[in-house]
């Protein structure tokens, strides 16, 4: 049966928010393919989780030239998915990749030349079957490589028309703050910031928001769930098939046992709300005034389903703040 999507995946349930002073609105949950989408996963339950992120009314896909394992082939498998079940959706998708992490051997394949960014990008694009992504960003800094010239190349990619909006990611406050200018000299505006968020890495409440709110760029934090730390998936131990057993998994096993103690208590603060715990985390990135939207990840369409109901209850009491804030110390 051909994918026929939810004809109410509109009706409001999930919120739209201007990225930054920008015009593009994103939904308040992205998906994001860095896990779960490559050659060693089940590409089954992955056509099943992108059709049921769009029927959930998400319409943002989010990928790097890198991910999968092995790289590239994360954007390869959707790509097929996207022209198989989404093609007549092309424009109701926002679509982005990246460039910055090691792709291929050699001088060029990383880091921020003008040479690696854009051949980059036009692998991106081939192995995504797309002739434009809708966001391109340089995904980390290149100490060297002047910022001039990486901004230069995310500009080109939009004056051949490869991107629509551009962005950059896990960039400091004060380069953050140059890369931004440098653009809009250009005459191209950077949209977005994609950095690490969560209740166990708070570093961006250290000037990067400033930048961004001051600035009008949108945020959209990555690894909202500490990669699965701030659920329930490690209450009763490490299971099978988690990111923290897998070998290619990004999680290690002591971050857990670091961390399970605070977990527990944010679990009991979590149901006190009436919440899982991945749904108060979620709404804990939310409520900062800088956040667009919160980049997620899944394994499966059922923990797909749990995160999107953190939208159900996204206010916070000062107190319950003051609780979360002081379990993480
Ligand atoms: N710009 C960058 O440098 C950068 C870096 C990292 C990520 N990203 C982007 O951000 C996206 C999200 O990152 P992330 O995957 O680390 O995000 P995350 O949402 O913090 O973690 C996702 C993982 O948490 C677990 N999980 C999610 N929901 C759950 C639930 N309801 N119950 C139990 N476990 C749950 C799953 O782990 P299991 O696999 O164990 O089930 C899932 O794979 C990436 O896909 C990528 O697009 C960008």
């Amino acid at each position: 049966m051909p994918y026929a999507p939810d004809p109410y995946r509109y009706d409001g349930r999930m919120p739209y928010r201007n990225c930054g002073h920008s015009g593009l609105k994103l939904p308040a949950i992205s998906l994001g393919f860095w896990h779960n989408f490559g050659d060693v996963d089940d590409l089954n339950e992955s056509r099943r989780i992108m059709h049921r992120a769009f029927d959930l009314g998400i319409t943002h896909f989010d990928f790097a030239n890198n991910y999968g394992p092995p790289p590239g082939s994360a954007e390869r498998n959707c790509g097929r998915i996207i022209r198989e079940d989404f093609l007549i959706h092309r424009d109701e998708l926002i679509i982005a990749t990246k460039a910055g992490y090691l792709m291929w051997d050699g001088p060029y394949g990383e880091w921020g030349s003008r040479k690696s960014v854009l051949s980059s990008l036009d692998q991106s694009l081939s192995r995504l079957q797309l002739d434009y992504v809708d966001i391109f960003y340089s995904h980390r800094p290149d100490p060297e490589t002047p910022l001039e010239e990486t901004m230069g190349a995310l500009a080109t990619a939009v004056q051949q028309g490869k991107a629509l909006y551009v962005g950059i990611s896990n960039y400091p406050p004060s380069m953050a703050a140059d890369a931004i200018d440098i653009l809009q000299d250009i005459g191209v505006r950077c949209i977005i910031h994609q950095p690490c968020y969560n209740m166990f890495d708070r570093w961006i409440e250290n000037g990067l928001t400033d930048v961004l709110l001051e600035k009008g760029v949108g945020c959209i934090p990555f690894s909202p769930l500490a990669q699965g730390l701030l659920t329930e998936r490690y209450l009763k131990g490490i299971p099978d098939g988690s990111r923290a057993i897998k070998e290619h998994g990004f999680l290690q096993e002591s971050t857990v046992s670091d961390k399970i103690s605070q977990i527990r208590k944010l679990s009991t603060l979590a149901s006190k709300r009436g919440q899982t715990l991945a749904n108060m985390a979620l709404a804990w990135v939310l409520h900062h005034p800088s956040v667009t939207s919160a980049l997620i990840g899944v394994s499966s369409v059922a923990q797909l389903e749990e995160n999107v109901r953190c939208l159900e209850q996204l206010d916070f009491p000062s107190d319950v703040l003051a609780d979360i804030d002081s379990i993480l110390g």
